[in-house]
């Protein structure tokens, strides 16, 4: 479970977003684009965020709860800074990416969809990323690494400790 969010250390982005809804307020589709918008400043949704639009927008808060944790594109938790993708496509689970998944969640110690102690790395599983030739396939931001083994995972994510 995330700790909550320090409202008061956040004040600039509360402002940014109320400015942000007021500038919208008219439009349609007025929570999605408020939630995107949020997510941005934030960089997630937790629920001192979700409160916040409950009352801006004058929606209730188990809609915008529900509609927070319907779409994936949304997340209530804080992400790392290296966002990692396992690949559970058909091609790499045959070729063992579960054996990957399974060394990279015993590396940093999370289960999928958690983020490290030290905010590094948010750990996910994905599908197909459209390299499957290259199957076991995992992606760290923009990096693509492929036909991948479990003992190779320590030294890749040693490369992103480095760079902090
Ligand atoms: S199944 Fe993994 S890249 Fe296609």
């Amino acid at each position: 479970m995330a700790k909550g969010l320090d409202v008061r250390a956040n004040e600039k982005n509360f402002i940014e977003l109320k400015e942000y809804i007021d500038s919208i307020r008219h439009s349609q589709g007025l929570l999605m684009q408020t939630l995107h918008k949020a997510q941005e400043i934030f960089g997630y949704l937790p629920i001192e965020v979700q409160k916040f639009i409950s009352t801006e927008l004058d929606i209730p808060l188990s809609e915008v709860y529900g509609v927070t944790t319907f779409y994936t594109q949304f997340s209530t938790e804080p992400k790392g800074k290296h966002k990692i993708g396992v690949c559970l496509g058909t091609a790499c689970y045959v070729k063992g990416a579960q054996q990957i998944l399974d060394k990279l969640s015993k590396e940093l110690k999370v289960e999928v969809g958690q983020t490290t102690k030290d905010n590094l790395f948010t750990l996910e599983a994905t599908r197909c990323l459209g390299c499957c030739g290259l199957a076991p396939v995992m992606m760290i931001d923009q990096d693509v690494y492929g036909k991948l083994d479990p003992k190779n995972i320590p030294e890749i994510l040693a490369k992103y400790n480095d760079r902090g």
